[in-house]
């Protein structure tokens, strides 16, 4: 019997991964390690053994890994959890002979950044670091792009609906040639419950719900919705460096008022692109092994929600599924 363990599990991916888990053919056994256990719904905490206890609690850590086959990490929080509450999990794993680790990484190709550069990713480059260094344990990392529901929201800025719901502006940077790669919480929540219960998955392993230009996305959006959105360029991808650098410089603890612009640089500028310029997105992606999830692209999901929607439905993920 698989055991899996899922870490964060109070939160908006943790328990979207803990439903498809549930939903698999031959579902397996769950244990959740989580801060507080009052925060999980009922569904959840009455399907499985919950253990509590704080990120850097090294022996509640260990008796959460007692017994699992695998330990999903979802935790999302400052660079010390990221960092150090991930190690704390990753040796659990090792003394508790847990053979793999899925990183709470779920992003963009982080690999080729250095230190300081998307400076969110450093320490998931140094726990996937640590994972290649760990003897006994193997790490599992998915990546996925941007979330779709990040992609839309007004947190990110690229969406900007008008207020009678019948149009809106795609503002971007760059030339308009660069592809966003995005996914849904959804799907990705659907992946990593396919790859924790499939033991011969290791490394890195890249899905992509859909891959467009600014371009393609308003084509796409004319398509769903019947407009054309306006199109507003805000200058190039240099433009963008020195403005993403200058707004830091003026208020560093306005974290997210210059985060979606250091995302979006390293997105436009190709560097952590899951299928880089020239490849084969067949041979990059591995969305054909688990052919079962119906994947979202950019049209599916403006589907599921109104113009005006989209830029709030980050806030409701697993909402409309009754989570
Ligand atoms: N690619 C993208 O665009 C994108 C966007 C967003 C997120 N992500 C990734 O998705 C994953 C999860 O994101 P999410 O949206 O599900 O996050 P979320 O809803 O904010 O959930 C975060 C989880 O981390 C836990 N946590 C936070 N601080 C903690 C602490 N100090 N100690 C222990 N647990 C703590 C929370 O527990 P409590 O409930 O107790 O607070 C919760 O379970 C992360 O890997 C993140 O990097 C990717």
């Amino acid at each position: 019997m698989v055991t899996v363990g899922i870490a964060g599990a109070t939160g908006k991916l943790g328990r979207l991964v803990a439903a498809a888990l549930l939903r698999l053919p031959s579902p397996p056994t769950l244990r959740l390690y989580v801060r507080d256990a009052n925060k999980l719904p009922s569904w959840l905490s009455s399907a499985a053994t919950v253990i509590t206890g704080e990120a850097d609690d090294r022996a509640a850590a260990l008796k959460f890994a007692q017994g699992c086959s695998v330990i999903i990490c979802t935790y999302l929080g400052p660079d010390q959890l990221m960092e150090d509450g991930q190690k704390v999990l990753i040796d659990a794993c090792a003394e508790a002979g847990v053979p793999r680790y899925v990183a709470s990484d779920y992003t963009v190709d982080y690999r080729p950044l250095k230190d300081g550069e998307l400076f969110p990713k450093d320490p998931m480059r140094h726990v996937y670091q640590y994972c290649q260094e760990k003897q006994g344990v193997e790490g599992v990392h998915v990546m996925i792009g941007a979330f779709m529901d990040t992609w839309w929201s007004s947190f990110f800025g690229a969406w900007a609906p008008h207020e009678d719901g019948k149009g809106g502006t795609l503002r971007y940077w760059g030339n308009g040639d660069e592809v966003w790669e995005v996914s849904s919480y959804e799907n990705t929540a659907e992946w990593i419950a396919r790859v924790a219960v499939d033991e011969g998955v290791k490394g890195v392993v890249k899905f992509l719900g859909d891959r467009k230009n600014i371009h393609e996305i308003a084509a796409a959006m004319k398509a769903v919705y019947g407009f054309t959105p306006a199109l507003e360029p805000l200058g190039s991808a240099a433009d963008l460096h020195a403005a993403m650098h200058a707004k830091r410089d003026a208020d560093p603890a306005n974290y997210y008022a210059y985060l979606p612009m250091w995302y979006q640089y390293y997105m436009l500028n190709g560097s952590t692109l899951l299928v880089p310029h020239g490849a084969d997105a067949d041979k990059e992606l591995m969305n054909k092994k688990y052919p079962d999830v119906k994947v979202v692209g950019y049209e599916e999901y403006m589907k599921m929600y109104s113009p005006k929607e989209l830029s709030g439905a980050m806030m409701g993920v697993g909402e409309k599924a009754g989570l």
